[in-house]
C-alpha cells in the first residue's frame, strides 16, 4: 500500500489535533510541573524550551518522515528501509510497554481524586496527609489502578473509536480551564515569590540533573521514541505540511505543559510556603497542591471535579494510544492475534503496575538503583531507553537512509525553512549530546558519578 492510499489524515488541522491530543497527556499536566518544581523552576523551564524546539523538533520530524516515507510504523519502518536495521524498530517499540503500567498507576490516582470530588471531599483531598494517606493504603490505590487499565485495555480490544471524538471536546477544555485555574494560583497571596521561581532563570538552581530531566521529559511529552510518531506519519497524507504542522505541535504541547506549571508552581508557594520539601514532592505534586486551590475557591468542589474528570480524558487517550503502541509490537513484532497481544499486555502492566503502586506504601522502601519503584521505571524509560533509540535513529539517518532522503520527504509537501539546522543537528549535535547525557546517566545510576 502506498503513503497517499493509506493516508487517513486528509486534512491539516485533522492531523495537528490528533497527535496533539496524543501528545497532551499526564506527561504535560502531572509530570512537567513537578519536574520542574524540583529541578530548578525558571532554569529548568529555559532548558525545556529549548531542548524541545532545537532536538525535539528535530526527533519529531525525522520519525515522522520515516512513518510517512515508509508507510509503516517502527517496527517495519527500519527493516523496509534497510533490512539489516530490522531491530532497530524494536526498541521504540518495546518503551511504551514498560510506560504503560506506571502511567496507569497515576491514571488511577486521577480517578480516585475525581471519586473523591463527586462525593463531596474537597475538603477532605485538600488535607495536608490525604495523598500520602491515600497512597499508602495497599489494596485501594491498587484497585483503581485495575480499573484504569480495565477502561483501557477495553478500548484498546474493542477498538473503539468514540472516545477520541470524546477527548476532541475534552481537551480543549481542560486547557481554558487550566487557564483558568492558573490565573487564580498566580494571583493568590505568597504567589509572587513562586512565579519568580518559575519564571525567571536561577543558575544556582541549574544541575546536571536539570539536563538529563529535561532531556527525559521532552521525549515524553512529545512522544518520541515510542514508535508513535511512525505511526501517525504513516498516515499522513503527503501534501500536509510537515514542517509548520509539527511547529504547530509542539507549541499546543509546550503551552499545555507550561500552563500546567502556571497552576501547579506558583500554588506550592501560596498554600505550602514554597519550602523545598514542597518543592521535592515528586509524583505526588498535583495531588497535593490542587487541592489546596480548589478548596481556597468559591465552587471548588465542581472545579476540581471537572478538573479531575478532563485529566482523565486525557490520561484515558494517552494510554489508549500507549498500549495500541505497545501491542503493535506483539501484532507486527511476532505475528500475534490482537486477542493475545492485548492479553499479554494486561498481564505485563498488572505485574509492573502492583509493585510502582506499593512503592508509595508497603513498599515504601524498596529501591531500584536508589530509586522508589515508580521512579525506576520512569527513568529508565525516559532517561536510558528513549536516548538509546533516539541516538540510533539519529545514526539510522545519518549514517544508513542518508540525511537527503528525510529531506526530500518533508519537501514534498512544503518548505522545509530550518533544513540545515536539521541536518546538523541529526548528523553531529543530537548524536553527541544524546551520547553525553546517555553515559552520564547511567554511570550516575550506578552511582559511579554524583550529579
Ligand atoms: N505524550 C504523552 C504525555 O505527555 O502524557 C505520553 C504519551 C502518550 C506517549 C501517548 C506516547 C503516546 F503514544
Amino acid at each position: 500500500m502506498n503513503t497517499t492510499e493509506r493516508g487517513s489524515f486528509s486534512g491539516k488541522l485533522g492531523y495537528i489535533l490528533t497527535v496533539a491530543g496524543s501528545a497532551v497527556g499526564l506527561g504535560n499536566i502531572w509530570r512537567f510541573p513537578y519536574l520542574a518544581a524540583k529541578y530548578g523552576g525558571g532554569i529548568f523551564l529555559l532548558v525545556y524550551i529549548i531542548l524541545a524546539v532545537t532536538f525535539g523538533y528535530t526527533l519529531v520530524l525525522a520519525e515522522t518522515a520515516l512513518g510517512r516515507k515508509t508507510g509503516k510504523s517502527a517496527i517495519a519502518a527500519f527493516g523496509d528501509l534497510n533490512k539489516k536495521s530490522k531491530g532497530m524498530g524494536f526498541i521504540n517499540a518495546i518503551i511504551p510497554i514498560f510506560i504503560v503500567p506506571y502511567y496507569c498507576v497515576i491514571g488511577g490516582w486521577v480517578l480516585k481524586y475525581f471519586s473523591v470530588y463527586m462525593t463531596g471531599g474537597a475538603m477532605k483531598a485538600a488535607e495536608d496527609t490525604y495523598f500520602t494517606g491515600y497512597v499508602s493504603n495497599v489494596s485501594e490505590p491498587i484497585v483503581w489502578t485495575v480499573v484504569f487499565i480495565a477502561a483501557s485495555l477495553l478500548f484498546v480490544f474493542l477498538g473503539v473509536k468514540g472516545i477520541e471524538k470524546a477527548s476532541k471536546f475534552a481537551m480543549p477544555i481542560l486547557a481554558v480551564l487550566s487557564l483558568i485555574i492558573a490565573i487564580y494560583s498566580v494571583t493568590r497571596p505568597g504567589s509572587l515569590e513562586g512565579l519568580k521561581f518559575y519564571l525567571i532563570p536561577n543558575f544556582n538552581n541549574f544541575s546536571f540533573m536539570t539536563i538529563v530531566a529535561a532531556l527525559g521529559q521532552m521525549f515524553y511529552s512529545l512522544s518520541i521514541a515510542m514508535g508513535i510518531l511512525f505511526a501517525y506519519g504513516s498516515y499522513m497524507n503527503k501534501k500536509i505540511d510537515m514542517e509548520s504542522s509539527i511547529k504547530q505541535i509542539e507549541i499546543f504541547d509546550i503551552g499545555i505543559a507550561f500552563i500546567a506549571g502556571l497552576m501547579i508552581i506558583p500554588a506550592v508557594f501560596s498554600f505550602s510556603g514554597g519550602d523545598p520539601a514542597a518543592l521535592n514532592a515528586g509524583p505526588g505534586l498535583m495531588f497535593v497542591t490542587l487541592p489546596k486551590v480548589f478548596a481556597s475557591m468559591k465552587l471548588g468542589g465542581v472545579i476540581g471535579g471537572t478538573f479531575f474528570v478532563l485529566v482523565f480524558f486525557a490520561a484515558l487517550t494517552s494510554a489508549i494510544s500507549l498500549m495500541e503502541a505497545s501491542i503493535a509490537f506483539f501484532m507486527d513484532g511476532f505475528k500475534l492475534s490482537r486477542k493475545a497481544s492485548c492479553a499479554i499486555m494486561a498481564c505485563i502492566t498488572l505485574v509492573i503496575a502492583v509493585p510502582c503502586s506499593l512503592g508509595f506504601g508497603l513498599w515504601d522502601g524498596v529501591t531500584l538503583l536508589g530509586m522508589g519503584i515508580l521512579d525506576f521505571f520512569d527513568f529508565m524509560t525516559n532517561s536510558i531507553l528513549m536516548p538509546i533509540a533516539a541516538l540510533l535513529t539519529c545514526i539510522f539517518i545519518a549514517k544508513v537512509v542518508g540525511v537527503k532522503t528525510i529531506v526530500e520527504e518533508v519537501k514534498c509537501s512544503g518548505e522545509f525553512k530550518r533544513e540545515k539546522l536539521f541536518t546538523i543537528t541529526i548528523t553531529y549535535l543530537a548524536p553527541a549530546f544524546l551520547l553525553i547525557i546517555l553515559v552520564s546517566s547511567i554511570l550516575s545510576a550506578m552511582g559511579f558519578i554524583k550529579m
